[in-house]
């Protein structure tokens, strides 16, 4: 049994094989780098102790308090945004704490995560100039929960006006001159929970009233969206605000198998496995609802579908503060990351950014750190691996594959997606869910020639194997060498439970 899974339809047939027709006279839309998105919230050991580790630490090298590792890593991986301070974060946030002398700095109680003390020392400067370091631009998500509409209006005069202005004056009071212009900007985070519990008409009226009052040119205002399947949430907001005032619809969706009964991130059976892939792959059907919403009230796709949060979610590692939400990240993770991302691309005409949660130290995170200590997770690898996709055209791509199984429910094994550089190298993204099977592809690239493939694969030989301090280099992507031209056909061999990515020269 079979499946051929195409952006639009899922048509259950028959096959010998796995087939992958890749239409590539017909390119589709640009695929926004923005997809790539990550997000640091002040949670846990994500920003004090992972990304910042203060200006008088003499153990770890760092430029203004940041990893050096950490700025290099992400460099690397080329962080398109970065959102911050949350999250349930953002909607306690009083911005105006974290500038100026930090000596001074009010210290406060993280409310949400561990009812720990923060001093502030980590601010909107800070932030601003560690994605300025990293080649990202910031997104921020301001307070609506807890805060004001003159808060809000004043951190974007703060950070975007380069006039004379009280916040333009205190900005350069504080050592910057020029302003940062921050493009991206969160109305609230989860306003139906953390963010204040609002119905959506209720939300919809204060999305309205906070973005008219955020001036300046280039602004792309982000409603706070919908948990998974809340669609009326989605309904409401397309329907209550104008287009005028939005470019951005948000929808958070976590891979997680029971809120109650997460499991652990490293010992899991495979039906926790397979489980989570299931809650993996309903982002398409997610995506796809949310979006056909959108189309009825916005039918020239102005407005972006913006997942920013989305990610896989486990019980905390033993010993650790269960507010901080460390966990470590296994090929499940990876696997979670090649589906998604996917799905983003074969939706790229609607989601145009995304920010998986979160960056360091915190759920699927790409980076961990202990103390001087750092490792790369295979998430980080397979955002790394799918980077050649940013700004590239979205190739259509229709899959019929075969079934993984477990019980009586069953997921297509194989997800896929492709795009074309303006070069006219193709890239194609292939994760293989089955934990078993290697599965025999044939990839038909349509009328053009293509002469050479190479490629590059993740994975390991057990799904819950990761990475750890001791052995950080246990699963990082390796030269892929079973792909290959049989005449007009690229047949390759995907491994079980790996994510692949290839490269096809004319
Ligand atoms: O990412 C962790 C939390 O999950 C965020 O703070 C919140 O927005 C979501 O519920």
């Amino acid at each position: 049994m079979v499946i051929i899974i195409s952006a639009l339809a899922i048509i259950t047939e028959t096959f010998a094989q796995n087939t992958i027709i890749i239409n590539t006279d017909k390119p589709g839309v640009v695929i926004s780098k923005h997809l790539y998105g990550h997000f640091a919230e002040h949670l846990g050991r994500c920003i004090y102790d992972g990304m910042y580790i203060g200006e008088q630490n003499n153990q770890i090298s760092h430029t203004d308090g940041v990893r050096n590792d950490v700025i290099e890593a992400l460099r690397k991986l080329k962080v398109p945004n970065l959102r911050w301070p949350g999250g349930c974060f953002a909607d306690t946030y009083q911005w105006k704490d974290g500038i100026g002398d930090k000596a001074k700095r009010p210290k406060i109680v993280n409310v949400w995560w561990g009812g720990v003390t923060e001093d502030n020392s980590f601010g909107t400067h800070d932030f601003l100039n560690l994605c300025e370091r990293i080649g990202a631009e910031p997104y921020l998500a301001a307070n609506v929960g807890s805060g004001t509409v003159k808060d809000f209006s004043d951190w974007v005069q703060y950070v975007n006006f380069s006039g004379v202005s009280p916040m333009s004056d205190l900005r350069q009071k504080n050592g910057r001159e020029k302003p940062w212009n921050v493009t991206y900007w969160g109305v609230g985070n989860e306003a139906w929970g953390c963010g204040g519990n609002m119905k959506p008409e209720y939300y919809a009226n204060l999305y309205r009233q906070y973005a008219t009052f955020m001036t300046g040119s280039n602004l792309f205002r982000i409603a706070s969206g919908a948990n998974s399947s809340d669609y009326n949430w989605t309904e409401v907001l397309m329907r209550e605000i104008p287009l005028h005032l939005l470019e951005g619809v948000a929808l958070h969706h976590y891979s997680v198998i029971d809120w109650n009964k997460k499991g652990s991130a490293t010992d899991f059976s495979e039906e926790q496995y397979f489980k989570t892939m299931q809650r993996a792959m309903q982002m398409g059907e997610l995506v796809t609802k949310h979006a056909a919403i959108m189309d009825k009230y916005d039918p020239q796709r102005k407005v972006a579908l913006v997942v920013d949060e989305w990610g896989g979610w486990y019980d905390v590692e033993k010993g650790t503060n269960p507010g901080f939400l460390y966990q470590q990240n296994t090929m499940r993770d990876a696997m979670i990351a090649g589906v998604t991302l996917n799905i983003f691309q074969n939706h790229a005409d609607r989601v145009r950014m995304a920010n998986l949660a979160q960056v360091v130290n915190v759920l699927q995170a790409v980076i961990l750190t202990d103390k001087e200590k750092i490792l790369l997770t295979p998430t980080y690898h397979v955002m790394e691996m799918y980077n050649v996709h940013q700004e590239a055209t979205q190739l259509p791509v229709t899959v019929e594959s075969v079934m993984y199984s477990n019980g009586n429910e069953k997921l297509p094994a194989l997800s896929v997606s492709a795009s074309v550089t303006t070069g006219g190298i193709v890239h194609i993204s292939i994760a293989n869910i089955d934990s078993h099977n290697e599965l025999p592809v044939e990839i038909q690239l349509g009328a053009k020639h293509f002469k050479t493939v190479s490629g590059r694969v993740l994975t390991s030989e057990k799904v819950n194997d990761h990475n750890t301090f001791e052995a950080p280099n246990k699963i990082i992507p390796k030269d892929f060498a079973k792909a290959r031209f049989k005449g007009e056909t690229l047949v390759a061999a995907i491994s079980p439970c790996s994510v692949v990515v290839l490269e096809v020269r004319p």
